[in-house]
């Protein structure tokens, strides 16, 4: 029977109490990616810049895609030169991800891993109408399903073409295994989709040398998160308590330590390009659950 034996998931999970554990502390034992050549869709974000900064600090070629070009031009200022390929466009559209496909093959040669790190998130639950479910999916599906699908078929079909092996990183969501999170009926639906699009792939493909690996981020600490802090439900029961805002602040900057910090995703990622025995699904866990 076709791959049989080979599709058991391999899940792997890291949390907090496990860091001293882990590879991103050990920095003398830093695995260096001369060469190997990844492309970051959603480069510029606030998980996706701090991975092109870990890869490119540990000597990888990375392509920056995204749409806004003043912001890719950031980063390559931030970067340099020197193993930086700028690619703008929108990973829904096809054209747009065969040019980035066939800019980065001109530049580099090879691609070693891939990177999907597009989307955003929406909160939907029971308490709305009709018509905000109807905007939600509609949304969710238009920032992450489609551009995640479009990108990873345009992937594949370069790395099923290239001798190496070569790997696709899908940042999705714990909020995919976790259906008790409150408010996530439409986000964690759409990243859930997702991941069995890639589940799916898996199978047709079988034992190949192309890997995928769904990455499971609880919340992230991202410029975006003192903002979120700032307006939950914590922080207004505060308020009306009368802490002070040097209060408030002191306790989101203590909520930010708990998060999962992207440069953990980051070096985890690095670790991982080029190891033919990555697991299929990676949890990084925290006790942060924003309401
Ligand atoms: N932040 C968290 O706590 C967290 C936790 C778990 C999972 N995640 C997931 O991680 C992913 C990234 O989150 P984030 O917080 O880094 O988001 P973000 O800061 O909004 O970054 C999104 C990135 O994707 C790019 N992008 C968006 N749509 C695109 C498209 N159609 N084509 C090309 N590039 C596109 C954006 O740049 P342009 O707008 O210029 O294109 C930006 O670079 C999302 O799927 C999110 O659900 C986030």
């Amino acid at each position: 029977m076709l791959g049989m034996g080979v599709f058991h998931e391999k899940t792997s999970c890291v949390n907090k109490k496990d860091k001293h554990n882990t590879v991103w502390n050990s920095n003398k034992d830093m695995k260096m990616l001369n060469g190997k050549t990844v492309l970051i869709v959603g480069a510029t974000g606030g998980i996706g810049a701090p991975i092109c900064r870990v890869l490119h600090g540990r000597r990888a070629n990375v392509v920056l895609f995204a749409r806004r070009r003043e912001k890719l031009d950031a980063l390559h200022r931030e970067l340099g030169d020197k193993g930086v390929l700028v690619v703008s466009g929108d990973a829904c559209d096809p054209v747009a991800v065969r040019k980035a496909l066939f800019e980065t093959e001109k530049k580099f040669g090879r691609l070693d891993a891939v990177v999907i790190v597009v989307g955003t998130w929406g909160r939907l639950s029971t308490e709305n109408s009709i018509e905000e479910a109807a905007e939600s999916i509609d949304h969710l599906y238009k920032t992450i399903l489609l551009p995640t699908v479009v990108m990873g078929q345009g992937a594949l079909k370069d790395m099923l073409n290239q001798p190496a092996g070569s790997v696709i990183f899908h940042i999705s969501s714990h909020a995919s295994i976790r259906p008790y999170l409150k408010g996530n009926l439409s986000y964690g639906a759409v990243k859930a989709a997702a991941e069995a699009f890639f589940e799916r792939v898996r199978r047709e493909i079988g034992d190949s040398h192309v890997k995928i690996v769904d990455i499971r981020p609880a919340t992230v600490n991202t410029v975006e998160l003192p903002g979120a802090l700032s307006k939950s439900s914590k922080a207004e029961e505060m308020r009306k308590k009368g802490a002070t805002q040097e209060k408030i602040n002191e306790w989101i900057a203590e909520m930010c330590k708990l998060a999962v910090q992207p440069e953990e995703i980051a070096a985890w990622i690095a670790e991982n390009v080029g190891n033919k025995k990555v697991p299929s699904s990676m949890l990084f866990d925290s006790e942060l659950v924003l309401d």
